[in-house]
């Protein structure tokens, strides 16, 4: 029929709304894709939690999903890791892409914020290897290989080389983790000599985030990359720069699959009310359709939705507007 399918992963909480809302955007744009949802429940398997296998089977086969946020549960057992981590585990999701652009028409204190993290996201200090080593002493392993290093910083420098930027920036602590750090920025510079049309250079993480709160305009145009948890906290604190989290996609990105998510959580006091804010997902999932190559169908879509944004009529609470859910989703679908 000519549609390509798409796994949907609705998720927890805020999950299903935002999902809907992005269904319904696509169908009024005659997006060809056709969504094969599954539910990815938690299950325990020997003290670990697993995905069940119609998710697996249905990412594998559809090699593209989209998914809502997944609850992590405080404590279902030993060995329980969050399913957001399970999925990118399982699909060997190695390279996390968190473009962090100001939304023009959405007043911050910034309005030229135009940076893309790419974080590692197999290993660090996502390892999960943890042990007491006796009463009261803990270790948490940081793990880090030339592999996945070497594999992250490629992705990189070829996703600043595809769309236009120019500069990689490696951000690290190799001053205290002189051998962790150091072998990835090692892993950077040799993949580096590769792409003599861009430029490379390596800047401390403390350092990047008190210039880019005191001005982002250095960090445009550059792709930042680092290990997992830096990543992590760094892409909190640049969406703090462009209005929060309900502005802000992600991909994870695989040699065999990749997962489009929204990077805030599952917001389970605001579920169910026709309160959340879409975009974080709709943007998402744009990304998932220029990686598709469905570019028309993306740039027709995020117009909408960003002169809806900017109109500032049919907006969200957290944007400051009085917009449910579903009539913000009216506003972006009159304007396809
Ligand atoms: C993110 C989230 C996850 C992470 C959580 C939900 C496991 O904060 O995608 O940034 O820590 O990576
Ligand atoms: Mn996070």
């Amino acid at each position: 029929n000519g549609k390509y399918t798409v796994t949907l992963i609705p998720g927890d909480g805020i999950g299903p709304e935002i999902s809907e809302a992005v269904k319904d955007i696509y169908s009024a744009a005659g997006v060809p894709i056709q969504w094969e949802e599954v539910s990815v429940t938690p299950i325990l398997k020997g003290g670990k939690t697993v995905i069940p296998d119609s998710a697996i089977e249905s990412v594998k086969r559809n090699t593209v999903a989209l998914k809502g946020p997944l609850a992590t549960p405080r404590k279902v057992g030993k060995g329980h890791v969050s399913l957001n981590l399970t999925l990118r585990r399982t699909f060997n999701l190695f390279a996390n892409v968190r473009p962090c652009i100001s939304i023009a028409g959405f007043k911050t204190p910034y309005d030229d914020v135009n940076t893309v993290l790419i974080r590692e996201n197999t290993e660090g200090e996502y390892s999960g290897i943890e042990h007491e080593v006796v009463n009261g002493v803990v270790q948490s392993i940081k793990l880090i290989t030339w592999e996945a290093s070497e594999r992250v910083a490629r992705y990189a420098f070829y996703y600043a080389q595809s769309q236009g930027r120019n500069r990689v920036t490696a951000v690290h602590k190799a001053n205290i983790m002189k051998m962790s750090d150091g072998m990835f920025l090692s892993a950077c510079r040799e993949v580096s000599k590769d792409f003599p049309g861009i430029q490379y250079d390596e800047d401390l993480l403390d350092r990047v985030c008190l210039q880019i709160v005191q001005n982002p305009k250095p960090y445009a145009d550059r792709v930042m990359v680092m290990p997992n948890l830096y990543g992590d906290i760094l892409s909190d604190m640049c969406a703090g720069l462009i209005g929060g989290l309900g502005l802000t996609p992600s991909g994870n990105i695989g040699r065999d699959a990749s997962i489009f998510e929204a990077v805030h959580g599952s917001a389970p006091d605001i579920a169910g009310k026709g309160l959340a804010n879409p975009t974080a997902l709709l943007l998402s999932s744009l990304m998932m359709l220029r990686h598709m190559n469905l570019d028309e169908h993306a740039a027709k879509i995020e117009k909408a939705a960003l002169t809806t944004i900017a109109e500032g009529k049919a907006i969200t609470g957290d944007l400051g507007g009085k917009a449910s859910t579903g009539e913000y989703t009216k506003a972006i679908i009159q304007k396809l």
